[in-house]
C-alpha cells in the first residue's frame, strides 16, 4: 500500500503544514479542503510564504541554488489543489484531517467522507486528544482508521506520531509510517492512549508550569528560562502553552479531566482557564502569558 494523492481537510494552523510538507515531498497530489473560502485562501498564502522562506533559508546555507530553489516552491504549490468541495477527495489513497478539535465534528466529517471515498481511502485524523478509536467507527472503516499526529510548526518539527488502534491494519500502519518517513519526519508508534507519547508528557509539564506560576514560586520569565538554559528545551513551558495556543491546552486538559477523572496528572490551572475566558489565547491573538507580535514573543 502506497499512498500518492493525499487529501489534507482544515487548512489552518496544522492543516496548512501538512499540506505544505507533503507537497514539498513530492505525492503526486495533494487535495487540500476547508468549509469557508476566506481560511483556505489565507492557508494556501500561508504555504506559499512558508515555502518560500524555507527556500530561501536553504539558498543562503547554499543547499540550493536560487533557480532550483524557485522551482521547488512553484512545483510544490502546483501539487496543491485547494477546495471547498469534501467530493474533491473521492480520489485520495489517504485523507488526513485537521479540522476544529471537536469530537462530534470529527466523526461527522468521518461519516461523510466514508460516503464520498472509495473502501481503499485510509483515514487518518491529526487529533492531539481524542482516542482514534472514537472516530473509527463513524469512520466505517475500522481497520483503516489511523491516527497521524504532526507537530507545530509542521514544516520545523521533526516528529509524527503514528496511532493505531487494536482495529488498525498492519498494511496501514506500515504505510503511515512511510508517509511520514516521505513526509521528512521520524515516526513513532503508539497506543490509542490519552496524549499518545507527546502530549501526554507535556501538557502535564505546562500544567505544573502554571501551577508554579500561580504558586509565586517563581515568575514566569525565570520559569521558561531556567527550562531553555536548564534542560535545553528551544522554548520555556510557559511560552511554549502561549505558542500552541491556551484554547487549545485548555481543551485538551478539560477533555481529559471529564474523560479520565481518576488520573491525579489531568487538572486545569486557574490562570489558563481565565486567560482563555479573557480571549487572550497565546501567540494566535497576539497576547497570552506573554505579548506576541506574529512568530516572535515580546
Ligand atoms: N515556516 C517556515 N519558516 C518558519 C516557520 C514556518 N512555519 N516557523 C518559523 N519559521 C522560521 C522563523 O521565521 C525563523 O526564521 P528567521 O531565522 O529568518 O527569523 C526560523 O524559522 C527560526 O525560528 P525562530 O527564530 O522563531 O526561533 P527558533 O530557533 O526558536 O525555532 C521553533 C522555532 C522551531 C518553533 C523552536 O522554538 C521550537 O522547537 N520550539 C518548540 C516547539 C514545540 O515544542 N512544538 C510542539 C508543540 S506541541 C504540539 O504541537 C502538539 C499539539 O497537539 C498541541
Amino acid at each position: 500500500m502506497q499512498f500518492e494523492t493525499v487529501g489534507v481537510v482544515g487548512c489552518g494552523l496544522m492543516g496548512h503544514g501538512i499540506a505544505q510538507v507533503a507537497a514539498a515531498a513530492g505525492q503526486k497530489r495533494v487535495v487540500v479542503v476547508e468549509s469557508d473560502a476566506a481560511a483556505l485562501e489565507r492557508g494556501v498564502q500561508r504555504i506559499e510564504q512558508s515555502l518560500g522562506k524555507l527556500a530561501q533559508k536553504a539558498v543562503e546555507k547554499g543547499a540550493m541554488d536560487p533557480d532550483s530553489a524557485r522551482t521547488h516552491v512553484a512545483d510544490s504549490m502546483a501539487r496543491i489543489t485547494p477546495s471547498l468541495a469534501r467530493k474533491d477527495l473521492a480520489a485520495c489513497d489517504l485523507v488526513v484531517e485537521a479540522i476544529v478539535e471537536d469530537l462530534q465534528a470529527k466523526c461527522a466529517l468521518w461519516r461523510d467522507l466514508h460516503a464520498v471515498c472509495p473502501p481503499r481511502t485510509v483515514f487518518a485524523s491529526n487529533t492531539s486528544s481524542f482516542p482514534i478509536a472514537a472516530m473509527a467507527g463513524s469512520s466505517g472503516r475500522p481497520e483503516r482508521t489511523i491516527g497521524l499526529h504532526f507537530f507545530n510548526p509542521v514544516q520545523l518539527m521533526g516528529l509524527v506520531e503514528v496511532v493505531r488502534t487494536p482495529d488498525t491494519a498492519p498494511e496501514v500502519h506500515a504505510a503511515a509510517l512511510a508517509f511520514a518517513r516521505a513526509c521528512g519526519k521520524e515516526p513513532v508508534t503508539c497506543a490509542d492512549t490519552p496524549g499518545f507519547i507527546v502530549n501526554r508528557l507535556l501538557v502535564p509539564y505546562l500544567v505544573q508550569a502554571l501551577l508554579m506560576f500561580e504558586r509565586g514560586d517563581a515568575s514566569k520569565e525565570d520559569i521558561d528560562t531556567a527550562m531553555r538554559l536548564g534542560c535545553g528545551h528551544p522554548m520555556g513551558p510557559i511560552t511554549l502553552a502561549d505558542y500552541v495556543g491556551l484554547d487549545t491546552t485548555l481543551s485538551i486538559l478539560e477533555g481529559w479531566c471529564q474523560r479520565h477523572p481518576q488520573e491525579p496528572a489531568f487538572v486545569v490551572p486557574a490562570s489558563l482557564r481565565a486567560k482563555v475566558q479573557d480571549g487572550k489565547l497565546g501567540r494566535k491573538t497576539g497576547e497570552g502569558f506573554y505579548r506576541w507580535e506574529g512568530d516572535k514573543r515580546q
